[in-house]
């Protein structure tokens, strides 16, 4: 699936202090690619990050799948649970569930799948990214790293077409870091569009194309 962001607009007012993060950024994102976006810290990366998601609204412009316009949340919300894996800066994992739960999350609503597969294939994820032995942890009972692997195994257990990740290494290790990249670069090779967010320059290693950030325009380098 492509993604593309025709003339984007962003800006933020607060206290009556504006600031226009993204300036008329157009940008197509296509499938089997590994894009890092790199750019200093308030260059608009979450931001862009969460419009690709549809969780944020922009003032103007398109954003475009396979060349249509998704129209209102419930349609949204139907692409981006069939669709869009995410990985958050902050995890944002259901502190309720243990890390099994989380990641057998977004199979809620897939009726394909009988309860038992789904428990299979998260077992399965959370054993790729290294977890198998705190399946029934709680997020606190985790490390922070420890939950960003949870954050991404949920991410991944859709099998969704596109990928957008916010520093989904920010807080691991080399080796973890690396198990990491490489299991989203698998994705990509597999057909994926994979968009991540990072300040590694380690990065740079496994993507196809490298986006700055910068001025509210994203660059080829
Ligand atoms: N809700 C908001 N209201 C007002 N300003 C905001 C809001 N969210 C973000 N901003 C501002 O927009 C700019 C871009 O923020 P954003 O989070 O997209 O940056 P970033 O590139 O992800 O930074 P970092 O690398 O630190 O994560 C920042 O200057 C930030 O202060
Ligand atoms: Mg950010």
């Amino acid at each position: 699936m492509k993604i593309k962001l025709e003339n984007c607009n962003k800006t933020y007012i607060k206290n009556g202090i504006k600031n226009h993060v993204l300036k008329d950024l157009s940008y197509e994102f296509e499938p089997s690619t590994f894009y890092a976006i790199m750019g200093e810290s308030g260059s608009g990366k979450s931001t862009l990050i969460n419009i690709l998601a549809g969780l944020l609204k922009f003032d103007t412009g398109n954003l475009k799948f396979n060349n249509k316009i998704y129209h209102g949340d419930v349609e949204f919300s139907k692409l981006r649970l069939r669709s869009i894996g995410l990985v958050y800066q902050s995890y944002l994992l259901n502190e309720q569930m243990t890390a099994i739960e989380n990641v057998m999350l977004p199979l809620y609503l897939n009726n394909d799948l009988a309860k038992k597969e789904k428990i299979l294939l998260s077992q399965e994820k959370l054993k790729i990214v290294g977890l198998s032995n705190k399946v029934e942890h709680f997020p606190k009972e985790l490390s922070g790293g420890e939950q960003q692997r949870v954050a991404v195994a949920r991410a991944l257990i859709n099998n969704p077409e596109i990928i957008l990740a916010d520093e989904p290494t920010g807080n691991l290790d080399i080796k973890n870091e690396k198990d990491i990249f490489e299991m989203l670069k698998k994705e990509s090779i597999e057909g994926k569009c994979v968009i991540v967010v990072s300040h590694n320059p380690f990065i740079k290693k496994y993507a196809d194309k490298l986006l700055i950030l910068e001025n509210g325009e994203l660059y080829e380098k």
